[in-house]
This record gives structure tokens, sequence and C-alpha cells, in this order.
């Protein structure tokens, strides 16, 4: 689903991303780790084509990033949740959830059924569907920008840390969920800065320290390594 291989990215002069190798492969839930500044969200950017990687190749769902297009990201299958939820404040619940569904063209249910699948899914959103989104409190949104991102069906979901800002109980929530779609068969990277939580429902892990990949394996491994709990804890 996803290939990054020695990925270099600079911003201006100053390089943020060096050699950064790291996949996702179907059907996987994979967490990648570190704390604020480390790149995390430069990778989501990168993989979504936004950032340009001035430096080796990155590869979604099996295609040249660089020959798809950003635009064409939902097409093929893949959902977006980026940091800050990004919503679309003045439009409805509804309408925000209607442009995730119309970015994704062709063989899908109808927009009435995926909507209620949604509700179903969320149950917090469920009352809220005619509410400007940007009246809606912060944990409201979360659930509506993982929706916007779900509403189409992708086979992935790429989540740039959905929990901050929730309480522990909306947190817990929010993890059972991306469980839950992960159990369904979709494929997930998800970043967060909750090691402990992201660790606890992975496959696998990537540490990010400074732009560069400082450890990785399976997030069982990572959890009880001393050494990647020196590194983000
Ligand atoms: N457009 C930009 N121009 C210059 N520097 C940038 C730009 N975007 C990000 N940076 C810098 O790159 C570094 C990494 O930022 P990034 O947003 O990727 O971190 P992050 O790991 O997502 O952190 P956080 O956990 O706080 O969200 C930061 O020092 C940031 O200031
Ligand atoms: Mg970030």
């Amino acid at each position: 689903m996803l290939d990054l291989k020695d990925v270099g990215t600079t911003y201006g002069a100053v390089p943020m991303l060096r050699d950064v190798t790291m996949s996702v492969r179907a059907g996987e839930l994979v967490c990648l780790l570190g704390p604020n500044g480390a790149g995390k969200t430069t990778t989501f950017m990168t993989v979504c084509g936004v950032v340009r990687a001035q430096r080796g190749a990155v590869e979604v769902m099996g295609k040249n990033l660089a020959t798809i297009g950003t635009e064409n990201l939902a097409a093929l299958g893949v959902g977006l949740v980026p940091e800050g939820r990004r919503l679309f404040p003045s439009l409805t619940v509804i309408e925000n959830l209607r442009l995730g569904y119309d970015a994704v063209s062709g063989g899908r249910p109808n927009f009435e059924a995926q909507l209620d699948k949604m509700s179903s899914l969320f149950p917090r959103i469920r009352e809220r569907l005619r509410q400007a989104a940007g009246t809606l409190s912060g944990g409201e949104q979360a659930m509506v920008a993982l929706a916007r991102a779900l509403i189409g069906e992708p086979k992935f979901v790429v989540m740039d840390e959905p929990s901050l800002g929730l309480s522990p109980k909306l947190i817990g929530e929010y993890f059972e969920i991306t469980q839950e779609i992960h159990r369904r068969g979709t494929t997930v990277l998800l970043i967060e800065q909750n090691a402990e939580m992201g660790l606890s429902i992975a496959d696998r892990g990537y540490v990010l320290i400074k732009g560069r990949v400082a450890q990785e394996g399976p997030a069982k491994e990572l959890l009880s390594s001393k050494a990647a709990k020196s590194l983000y804890l």
C-alpha cells in the first residue's frame, strides 16, 4: 500500500526527512511514532504529495506518487485524515461527508447507504449531521474527519495524530473505532505521539527522531524495548 525508499525532504535549505525507508503492507496497522517536530506531519504530507520528496522514491498503492497527483489519491482508495481535522467549518457535517464521498468515483454504494454506515460507526455524530462542522466539539470534529475519510470505503487510511486534544475517554473510543476498521480489512497508517496507545493496537511501528527512522519493528517488541522507550518516552 505504501513504500518509502530513502526519502529525503528539505524545507528550503533545512533538511527534514533523511533516508526515510518505511512500508505498509495490505492488511497491516502500522504506527508512526515520534516527538514534536520529528517530521511525522512532513511524512504525511510527503505521502500525499503535498510536500515533494527531493530524494528517494514514494510509491502509493503500487504506483509512483509523482505520476499520481494528490487529487487522485482518493480515487485510488486512499483516505486521508490530516492533522487538525481540516473540516470546512461553515458546511454541515453531511456536506463535509459528501465532499469525502464525491472525491471517490464509482464502485460505491449510494451516499445515503454510506451515511447510514458512518452514523452507526460514529453514534456521536448521528444527531449532528445538519450542524455546521465548525460548531462541533473537538471530539466530534475528530470523528467527522475520520468519517469523511472512510465514507468512500478506502483500502488504505493515513491518519495524522487524530487523537490530539481528545479526552482519555474519547481517545479510547477513537482507538476502538480505528481497531474496528482495521479488523474489517482496511489498511491503516496511524501517526501518533501516544506510543503506548498506538503500539497497543498496531502490528508494526516506526519511531521517527529528527527526521530519521531511529527504530522499527513489531509493535510488541517496540512496546517492551527499553531502547525504544528511551527514545520516545
Ligand atoms: N513548510 C515548512 N517550512 C519550514 N519548516 C517546516 C515546514 N513545515 C514543517 N517545518 C518544520 O519541520 C519540522 C518537522 O515538522 P512536522 O510538522 O513534520 O513535525 P511533527 O513530527 O508532525 O510534529 P508534531 O508532533 O508537533 O505535529 C519542524 O521543526 C517544523 O517547524
Ligand atoms: Mg504533526
